[in-house]
């Protein structure tokens, strides 16, 4: 049976008090709107509808070609915005999840229960719902004697009976679509002047219609963000959530509290992770790595055996056998190929490392490429940078630069070179040579078989 999503996402999330909508918010480095597309996508494999009102352009921007775009203007409740993707959706799809955006824990496999709840459910409709002592505010699920759930009511206009009942909305529902389009025409406004979706819960029931209310399991699937409050519970649970998932595949967390692992990165087994440790985007660890303490990775990629203490990583590329810090810093498209040594206060941009290379202390390398076993004497600059453009700085293998050298770019150092302490080089230097002083000159050149 086909099955579409349509996401609502008109609304305007006042209590979040801010002039950005609420769907884009992030949690754990991506908007919300981005955790439910996934989600949607995941469950039912067709492209979802996505309602959108508060500021329409800028989610539809951030919705892109995940999703397509209805407009809901204005504003007039959550049944309402389902009317919105008729116009699409109408004799298009066989069922309909509707998806709340602000509930973005909500995984696509709970997603997938429902839509099979109601695969199999004669009637028109079935909802998730959770049980528990904390209303948030959700609507009340009332049933009959028989346990049938007969409407759903929201907290504000629920009567004391109501008000105690203790399993909630969760505002998340499959529906049959031949059903759905003629009854939402059904509903009346409410009290506040809305038009609830909730009302086709009792529209279901009046028609001795079975509605099937789907349990969840675990209540923090079901955190919805309505206030920054939440927003960081939600962070807590998806923190623990993804922590919990590489502790059971093999990962070492130290300390759970202060580590930070977003959704998109994958570790390898018997890595650990020391405390304060943030690995963001698309970040890959190998195996047996040791990450931190006070690490930042992102969207880079690290091979076996590695080891980086105190630095941040970004955008680049590390070998196997590494070992980094303290207080390292690669930058975008920094490649440090297996075996590379980096000690304290390094930073490398734009540039390869090849095997072997030792860069101790104190250093800047960018725009450059260093063959096999350099020696980065301490302090050594590549001055890749006139003030208009960029240069670029080659050094051959098993070369020596000596302290404080300054390397201006563009330049050549041959293979075998060495540099003295305190060189200006600003001519190449050929292979076998020794260069000194400012500007650098030759000192001696290596006979043949010497
Ligand atoms: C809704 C449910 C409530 C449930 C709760 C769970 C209704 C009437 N109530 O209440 O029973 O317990 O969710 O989270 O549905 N939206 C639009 N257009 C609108 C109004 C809302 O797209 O005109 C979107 C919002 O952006 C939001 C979602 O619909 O993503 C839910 O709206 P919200 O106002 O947050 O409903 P709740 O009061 O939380
Ligand atoms: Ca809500």
């Amino acid at each position: 049976m086909k099955t579409t999503a349509i996401i609502l996402a008109a609304g305007q999330g006042t209590r979040m008090k801010s002039s950005l909508p609420k769907v884009l918010h992030r949690l754990a480095g991506r908007a919300l709107i981005d955790h439910v597309l996934e989600a949607a996508l995941k469950a039912t494999r067709e492209t979802p509808v996505v309602v959108v009102g508060h500021q329409a352009e800028r989610v539809a921007e951030a919705v892109g070609e995940r999703g397509r775009c209805v407009l809901q203007q204005p504003q007039l409740g959550t049944a309402h915005a389902v009317m919105t993707a008729e116009q699409i959706l109408k004799g298009n799809t066989d069922l309909v999840l509707v998806i709340n955006s602000d509930m973005p824990l909500l995984t696509p496999a709970t997603f997938t229960r429902l839509i099979e709840a109601q695969q199999n459910n004669p009637g028109p409709v079935s909802m998730l719902t959770i049980r528990g002592e904390d209303s948030r505010g959700f609507g009340r699920v009332v049933r009959d004697s028989n346990g049938a759930v007969t409407a759903v009511v929201e907290e504000a206009q629920a009567t004391p009976e109501q008000l105690a009942i203790q399993e909630y909305n969760v505002g998340n529902y499959c529906f049959r679509s031949d059903w759905l389009w003629p009854a939402l025409q059904k509903i009346q406004k409410s009290p506040k002047g809305e038009y609830y979706i909730t009302d086709l819960i009792h529209l279901a029931a009046a028609e001795n219609q079975p509605v099937v209310a789907m349990v969840m399991d675990d209540p923090d699937e079901a955190i919805g963000i309505n206030t920054r409050v939440h927003l960081a519970e939600a962070e807590a649970a998806l923190r623990k959530r993804l922590l919990t998932h590489w502790m059971l595949n093999g990962v070492t967390v130290i300390d759970p509290a202060s580590t930070y692992i977003e959704p998109s990165v994958i570790i390898g087994v018997d890595t650990i992770l020391q405390p304060n440790t943030y690995l963001r985007g698309q970040t890959v660890i190998g195996e047996r790595c040791v990450i931190g303490p006070g690490t930042i990775i992102e969207d880079t990629i690290v091979g076996d055996d590695t080891l980086i203490l105190a630095s941040v990583l970004e955008g680049a590329r590390v070998g196997s056998q590494v070992s980094m810090g303290p207080f390292c810093h690669l930058r975008k498209d920094a490649h440090l190929a297996d075996h590379v040594h980096m000690g304290n206060f390094g930073e490398v941009k734009s540039s390869y490392l090849a095997e072997g290379v030792k860069m101790g202390h104190f250093s800047y390398i960018g725009d450059a490429t260093i063959g096999e076993n350099v020696n980065i004497g301490a302090g050594t600059i590549t001055c890749n940078f006139d003030g208009a453009r960029k240069h670029k700085t080659v050094i051959g293998k098993n070369v020596f630069i000596g302290s404080d050298t300054m390397l201006v770019a563009p330049i050549n150092i041959g293979d075998e070179a060495k540099t003295g302490a305190g060189a200006v080089v600003t001519r190449d230097v050929p292979p076998g040579t020794v260069v000194v002083g400012v500007p650098a000159r030759e000192l001696k050149r290596k006979t043949p078989g010497e």
